[in-house]
């Protein structure tokens, strides 16, 4: 049987996750800006390896407990080795957050990096929204492509040289990916006003990457190994097919060369050495439930 696609992708997960927020930034929206004070009981959809689990549950007050469901048997095989050592209250399923039936018990309902691979994001939220108690709240970390590509700055080059952004915003705005969004962080305000979720703000991650000769070897080798993970640089191979691909999205032939040419220098000129800025721009929204 073919082994379902997250559960290859851990050592992606692994090293990217770092790339988003820093430690003091998650401790000031638990604290100060979603004020949890008493403990509760957190759900994650689509929890991976539980990396919001293990970043989260040390901010919020003891005796919080935290549920993941993920499709992934390896990835949740994972996640409970790596809560294994810890003392909190955890429970994890495999399961297909789209069939499971949830009861409305959760006092936060969370997710990251996960609205953008569902087909219908605005169901999801839904079914997010239904397994949050009254007067709970629902926080969703998800990504906003073209925000993301836009926070790019190699030293010596112009960012159009190396990332076209009229070309990707025009290829991340086609629905060829079956409805998935990877712009969705940004709709997602919007969706669950829709639902009737009140208080609604978002705001946006707040790690800057900074890659540079100067630093130390190490920390040069960590960061440059998940910026590589993360698709940085990354050689597109075969031009036709990359071509094609891009044609059958909505490009011209002329934008599709020059997306192809942009991404051929990127990766020819980054390496460990290079001195590169790149911000991921996640947008982070919440709101309350409130059914009276
Ligand atoms: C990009 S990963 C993010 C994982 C984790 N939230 C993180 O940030 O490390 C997307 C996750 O969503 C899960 N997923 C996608 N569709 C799912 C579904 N229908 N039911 C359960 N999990 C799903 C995948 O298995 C994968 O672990």
């Amino acid at each position: 049987m073919e082994e379902y696609y997250w559960d290859t992708q851990l050592e992606y997960l692994k090293r990217t996750r770092d790339l988003y927020y820093n430690d003091d930034y998650l401790e000031f929206l638990v604290k100060s800006v979603w004020k949890i004070s008493k403990p509760v009981h957190m759900i994650d959809f689509g929890c991976g390896f539980g990396y919001l689990g293990l970043k989260l549950l040390p901010l919020l007050p003891e005796g919080s407990k935290y549920t993941g469901i993920d499709k992934g048997q390896q990835l949740i095989n994972k996640a409970k080795e790596y809560f294994r050592d810890f003392p909190y209250e955890t429970e994890f399923f495999v399961a297909d957050t789209e069939a499971i039936e949830l009861e409305s018990k959760y006092d936060v309902a969370v997710c990251h990096a996960f609205l953008l691979h569902m087909s219908k994001s605005k169901s999801m939220l839904q079914r997010m929204v239904e397994s949050v108690v009254n007067d709970g709240k629902i926080i969703c970390f998800e990504p906003h492509w073209i925000s993301g590509m836009s926070s790019y700055e190699i030293s010596g080059y112009n960012q159009s040289q190396l990332v076209p952004l009229g070309i990707l915003q025009k290829l991340f705005e086609e629905t060829s990916r079956g409805g998935k969004d990877g712009n969705v962080g940004v709709k997602v305000p919007q969706y669950l006003s829709e639902l009737g979720v009140k208080n609604i703000e978002c705001r946006v991650s707040d790690k800057v990457n900074f890659l540079h000769p100067d630093k130390n070897q190490q920390e040069k080798e960590q960061l440059f190994s998940s910026l590589k993970e993360e698709g940085v640089g990354a050689k597109p191979v075969n031009k036709d097919q990359f071509m094609d691909s891009l044609i059958n999205c909505g490009v011209t032939f002329k934008q599709a060369e020059q997306q192809y040419e942009a991404e051929l220098l990127f990766s020819q000129l980054f390496n460990m050495e290079s001195s590169l800025l790149y911000a991921p721009n996640m947008k982070i929204t919440y709101g309350e439930i409130k059914r009276r």
